[in-house]
């Protein structure tokens, strides 16, 4: 699969303010052009004291920006032509000082200047905020963010952990994996934007004893990468998870489940407050009658236990049983006879749209193909890496949203 380029022709006018967190600003340049955008570099002086221009240069391959009075702009407007090229400005790492400074309009120098004479429709302002815990509690950082976010700008992070200064707390910036992905998501269409959306992901697993059980391969990555498609889309989402080693898409809830019934005990409470319910989880058909209290010994006379076995809850079925139900979309993973098996399943389980995949082709795996069934009939979402899949599904299910869910 080649890689993704998710910033392809994006133009990104990344500033640096001072604050030791500029380390982390090479890599986020690496990140953004990996990612398919060019960068143009704008420091201010205090950010030199940190990270020399020379090496922003050379990862962006851009000749850094750094004063308002540099005469090698042909017109001495850099301000203005730097914030008529761009997609948007990036402030990382954004000081406590550089906040105050935004909120207050000033413009002594180039970068706060290129901030206040950017389009303010056409080129977006986005912060990520870099102190000490204390600056970034204190109530002047703290008032003075609020009223950024009130004039339009979008806050990434800070997140929270070691401080540069040897505190733990909230103030640091995010790292650059996370900025780029936040960039990402700030430019993906809000298509949920307001909904609400519920999400099962993963195996689930049964247990025998305390060192046995029944699972099965599901990775999980599908469901994480819807989970993290309908937050780009705009969605407040929820992730119920199996037992999985996947990271948390930003901004996503996450409950981690072992088994079908805490999975369905975590879904069936939460599933009338949302707008959408997606069943990716590979729930284990059965589970043992009993689960041993210690582990079931080899006998000496090489004697096999029996395992007698009963079936789990269907956690779709039911959410979509409900009087006040969630929006419903199930997947079926087949080996065979793939659209006869997804219909036959969406009305067995009386959902509006199925998502039909083969299991050899999926599990584990960073790619796959789907086949979409509702009501009117069958389309493809042609062969992609999982993330393209779930952007492109978010997309289909947003479109049929709004109009009232008839039961299959
Ligand atoms: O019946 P089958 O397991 O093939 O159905 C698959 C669909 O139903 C998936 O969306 C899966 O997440 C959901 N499911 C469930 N609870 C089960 C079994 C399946 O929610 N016990």
């Amino acid at each position: 699969m080649p890689e993704r380029q998710d910033l392809a022709g994006r133009h990104i006018l990344l500033g640096l303010s001072g604050g030791i967190a500029s380390y982390k600003s090479a890599e986020l340049v690496r990140e953004l052009s990996r990612a398919g955008a060019t960068v143009q570099v704008v420091m201010t002086e205090a950010a030199e004291h940190f990270i020399t221009p020379v090496t922003m240069q050379a990862l962006s391959n851009r000749p850094v920006v750094t004063s308002q009075w540099d005469a090698r702009e042909p017109n001495n407007m850099a301000h203005i032509n730097l914030t008529r090229e761009a997609d948007a400005m990036l402030i990382a790492p954004a000081s406590a000082d550089f906040i105050a400074k935004l909120v207050q309009g000033r413009a002594d120098d180039l970068l706060s200047l290129a901030c206040l004479a950017r389009p303010i429709d056409r080129c977006p302002l986005l912060v990520a905020p870099a102190m000490n815990r204390e600056m970034w509690a204190h109530p002047a950082t703290q008032r003075n963010v609020r009223q950024l976010v009130a004039d339009g700008a979008t806050l990434l992070g800070p997140g929270a952990g070691d401080q540069a200064c040897g505190e733990v707390g909230d103030g640091r910036m995010l790292e650059a994996v996370e900025l780029c992905e936040a960039m990402i998501a700030f430019f993906q269409p809000k298509l949920l934007a307001g909904r609400r959306v519920l999400i099962t992901a993963g195996p689930t697993f049964e247990p025998i004893d305390p060192v046995r059980g029944i699972t099965n391969h599901s990775s999980g990555k599908m469901g994480f990468a819807l989970a993290r498609a309908a937050q780009e889309a705009g969605a407040q989402v929820t992730l119920v998870a199996g037992p999985v080693h996947l990271p948390t898409p930003r901004g996503v809830a996450r409950l981690d489940v072992q088994t079908a019934r805490q999975m369905q005990a975590a879904v069936l409470p939460l599933a009338p407050q949302h707008d959408v319910f997606i069943a990716t989880a590979a729930v284990a058909d059965w589970r043992p009658d009993t689960t041993a209290d210690h582990k079931i010994k080899k006998q000496g006379d090489r004697r096999v236990p029996t395992l007698a076995l009963t079936e789990n809850p269907d956690i779709l079925a039911a959410v979509a049983a409900l009087p006040q139900r969630p929006y419903c979309v199930g997947f079926a993973a087949e080996s065979e006879q793939l659209l006869q098996h997804a219909s036959e399943k969406r009305l067995r389980k009386n959902i509006p749209l199925i998502v039909g995949n083969l299991g050899p082709a999926t599990f584990g795996r960073d790619d796959n193909a789907l086949l979409l069934v509702d009501e009117n009939g069958h389309h493809d979402i042609p062969h992609a890496d999982k993330l393209t899949l779930a952007r492109a599904l978010v997309g289909e299910i947003a479109g049929r949203l709004g109009q009232p869910h008839a039961p299959a």
